[in-house]
């Protein structure tokens, strides 16, 4: 059962069956104006474009969205969900679509997922949805739709002390966690939390019981008092202090919005069994994965980053002694040509980045990919990033394919190759088209201006001629950086 899968999550769960997890931990990315999957430091300084854009499409109202967000009240209904609250998103789409579409386009991109998780979820399961304040009130209103307003069993305050430059506002030191249950009937093993140093045995109410173990006696209406032991501790509350993971975290893996291992564990522990599925459909560098290995639990990961994929195998997957294909599988990432095939026919834009990201470059956003360009790779040229356009086609092709991409190299300013990679074999014409466009050079040395792959050359170990790639390597301590 265990699995990481590399993909965008709502393509994933809309194939996984209905009731078949029993915990979900999600932590989406919330704030389009962080560079949330940056990634990389960068050894020439120099920004990578795709990097600090990847996310800036979730709170884009595109075309896609705007008829999604169209579509909600409809989506609810079908789902089953109460009348009232169909209208309510009714008028609320409508609203925000003038007033606030950024707003809307994530909480119809979140909605659609929510209605999957709440589909998956077994009827004793939970939800932990990890909100940061800038949409937390309104994911509220997202969850009470699609679980109830009755299934909210917490909002858990994670406190934690940091050091944050703003000035002119109080410290932002917590994050907010919304726990739902399916249902009423579901798994909760009590949580204790060791009391203060306040309490204990100075506390006059309490007295040593005849095996010398502290004890106070607790009243109850109509009944008789009963002890409560200090070794017990009390029953956790929904304020959790946990640290923040800072440079100096020894489980810092370099990964920008990584959560402490405490935190899932305590989730973890408190709203599954053993050997229950627990599912991270955001899972970043694996936290959820580590902390469900830890506890025994059976889970499955998702992230729509190959690195991150990557960064959980290497580092919390080694570190138990799985191994692949025995104690976990990976899915969405070919192993061969069908593999790839299946992946370009079930889901198209999974198989461009893939492809792009085989070949060390870096995934372009929605607005670039419309231009005709899927990715880039990146090369250092003095003091400047030059780049390599690259064109994904997974269906047929033809020589018009290679003119247009002579189009944008010509049109894109800084860019001095283009690269095009294919599930079929080129025809001669495509290739004269390709040779037709002549030579880069650089430092004496000439580089083909338009190259083309296939994913059989990909699968052969070839890959781009071009000056020393700018590409991801990850350092012993875990930190992640660009080298050339
Ligand atoms: C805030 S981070 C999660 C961090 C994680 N909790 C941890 O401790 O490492 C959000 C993650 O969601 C991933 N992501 C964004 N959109 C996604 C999507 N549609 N499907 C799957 N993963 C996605 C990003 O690549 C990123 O790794």
């Amino acid at each position: 059962m265990n699995k990481l899968f590399y993909g965008d999550n709502l393509s994933v769960m809309r194939r996984m069956p209905a009731e078949s997890v029993d915990l979900i931990y999600l932590d989406p990315p919330f704030n389009s104006n962080r560079s949330y999957n940056l990634l990389y430091k960068n050894t020439t300084g120099l920004p990578i474009p795709e990097q600090i854009e990847a996310f800036c499409d979730t709170w884009e109202l595109d075309y896609e969205k705007s008829a999604i967000a169209h579509d909600i009240p409809g989506i609810m209904q079908k789902y089953g969900i109460q009348n009232d609250v169909v209208q309510f998103w009714y008028y609320l789409v409508t609203a925000l679509k003038s007033t606030n579409p950024r707003l809307l386009a994530y909480l119809v991109y979140m909605t659609i997922r929510l209605i999957e998780m709440h589909r998956i979820l077994k009827p004793a399961g939970s939800l932990y949805l990890h909100c940061d304040p800038t949409a937390s009130h309104y994911l509220k209103i997202v969850m009470d739709s699609v679980f109830g307003q009755n299934q909210i069993r917490n909002e858990i305050i994670w406190h934690y002390k940091r050091y944050t430059a703003k000035s002119g506002q109080f410290q932002k030191l917590h994050d907010v966690l919304f726990w739902y249950s399916k249902t009423n009937d579901y798994t909760f093993n009590d949580m204790r939390e060791d009391y203060g140093a306040k309490s204990g045995i100075n506390d006059s109410h309490y007295k040593q019981d005849e095996n010398g173990k502290w004890f106070r006696w607790q009243k109850r209406k109509g009944a008789d008092p009963y002890k409560v032991y200090l070794s017990e501790g009390r029953r956790m509350g929904d304020v959790w202090e946990i640290p923040f993971i800072n440079a100096s975290s020894k489980e810092r893996l370099g990964y920008p919005t990584q959560k402490p291992l405490a935190l899932l564990e305590r989730i973890i522990k408190a709203s599954s069994k053993e050997n229950d599925v627990v599912f991270d459909p955001f899972c970043g560098c694996g936290t959820t994965v580590e902390a469900a290995i830890k506890n025994h639990r059976q889970w499955i990961g998702c992230d729509i980053a190959i690195h991150s994929i990557k960064l959980i195998q290497d580092t919390r997957i080694k570190k138990y002694g799985f191994v692949e294909n025995v104690e976990y599988t990976i899915e969405g990432i070919p192993q061969s040509i069908e593999q790839a095939r299946y992946l370009f026919e079930q889901d198209p834009f999974q198989f461009q980045y893939w492809a792009v990201e085989k070949t060390g470059g870096f995934c372009s956003n929605k607005k670039t990919a419309d231009k005709g360009i899927d990715g880039r790779i990146y090369f250092e040229t003095g003091n400047v990033l030059s780049s390599m356009v690259l064109s994904v086609k997974g269906g047929n092709i033809k020589p018009g394919d290679i003119r247009e991409l002579r189009g944008v190299l010509e049109r894109e300013k800084g860019t001095e190759m283009a690269g095009f990679i294919c599930l079929k074999k080129p025809t001669k014409a495509m290739e004269q088209e390709a040779d037709a466009a002549g030579f880069y050079e650089y430092h004496g040395v000439k580089y083909p201006r338009i190259q083309i792959l296939t994913i059989e050359d990909i699968f052969n170990g070839k890959n781009w001629c071009c000056p020393s790639v700018v590409k991801t390597v990850r350092k012993e301590r875990g930190e992640t950086f660009l080298a050339l």
